[in-house]
């Protein structure tokens, strides 16, 4: 590897909060990944953003539809270790109140199988050629491994309106998307600015509201293990509520810029505000680093 294209080692201690999960069997990039190519890639510039707005941004990749990302014995101990974790999930506070149903951020921690799929080289080098930027997992665990479950409450949505506090993201789908109604994930078609103002909220606050249905694009998850890559700061998106019960579980690992001197859309602001164990310390060594 290139000096300085190394990603931000994950620190060797574990809050006492997250619980480690035994009998873990290990993961094996060439036995559970299956990585392909997305068909359509969409700029920022397909979103509206000006010259000025992307000149901010380190690359102008937007987003791309699902693409394949793990094969068909990966998706199934992934689903079954990200069921473990349910009961070990974060406490819908803090950011969650408000936005994320139900969620484990920081999976990485409670599973090493997750920890080695976000850090795996092969994961980053794929994703890097699909946004043409050289991407490395996330330097902050809260983030760099996060898993959303379907609210227990399905008239609220599994996740409002809003950006993301990271530059990078795979939203990859664990449960089988043909048996869940509703909990389509959309983007606008637009800018966060103009989103924003639609809803009339600021930040990254979300808000679980309608946005003209003519400025929505929902992006379809063919198959468990597929997911789409985005530059989640920029675009404005929700996951639905459910029409119905329905088991939908989601990974989200993020990702940096690399090098480390590449600009970093990190909002350790807003993420200072977030209730996950060890936040704070996670942020000032992202900060320093
Ligand atoms: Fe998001």
């Amino acid at each position: 590897m290139i000096a300085g294209f190394n990603a931000l080692a994950f620190p060797s201690e574990c809050p006492s909060e997250y619980i480690p999960l035994d009998n873990e069997p290990p993961f094996i990039a060439a036995q559970h990944l299956s990585l392909e190519f997305p068909d359509s890639i969409f700029s920022l510039h397909d979103l509206g953003y000006s010259d000025q707005d992307i000149a901010t941004c380190e690359s102008s990749f937007g987003y791309s539809n699902a693409f394949r990302i793990l094969s068909d014995e990966g998706v199934a101990l992934m689903k079954d270790i990200c069921e473990r974790i349910y009961q070990n999930r974060n406490a819908s506070a803090g950011t969650g109140a408000n936005r994320l149903g139900s969620y484990a951020r920081g999976a990485g921690y409670r599973s090493k199988f997750i920890r080695d799929f976000c850090d795996s080289p092969e994961l980053a080098a794929h994703l890097s050629a699909i946004a043409n930027i050289t991407l490395g997992r996330h330097s902050v665990p809260a983030v760099a491994c996060g898993i959303n479950y379907a609210p227990d409450d399905i008239t609220k949505a599994v996740d409002t309106w809003h950006v993301d506090s990271v530059s990078y993201d795979i939203v990859m789908m664990l449960s089988d998307p043909n048996q869940i109604k509703g909990g389509e994930f959309q983007i606008f078609n637009g800018t966060k600015q103009e989103g924003r103002e639609i809803l009339g909220i600021s930040g990254e606050e979300g808000m679980d509201t309608q946005l003209p249905e003519d400025r929505v694009i929902t992006l379809p998850f063919p198959a468990a293990g597929y997911g789409f890559l985005q530059q989640g700061n920029m675009i404005f998106h929700r996951a639905c509520r459910l029409q119905e019960k329905a088991d939908r579980i989601t990974m989200v690992p993020s990702f940096e810029v690399l090098p480390r001197s590449a600009m970093d859309a990190t909002n350790s602001i807003n993420m200072s505000n977030w209730a996950d164990p060890g936040i704070q310390q996670e942020l000032a060594r992202h900060e320093i680093w």
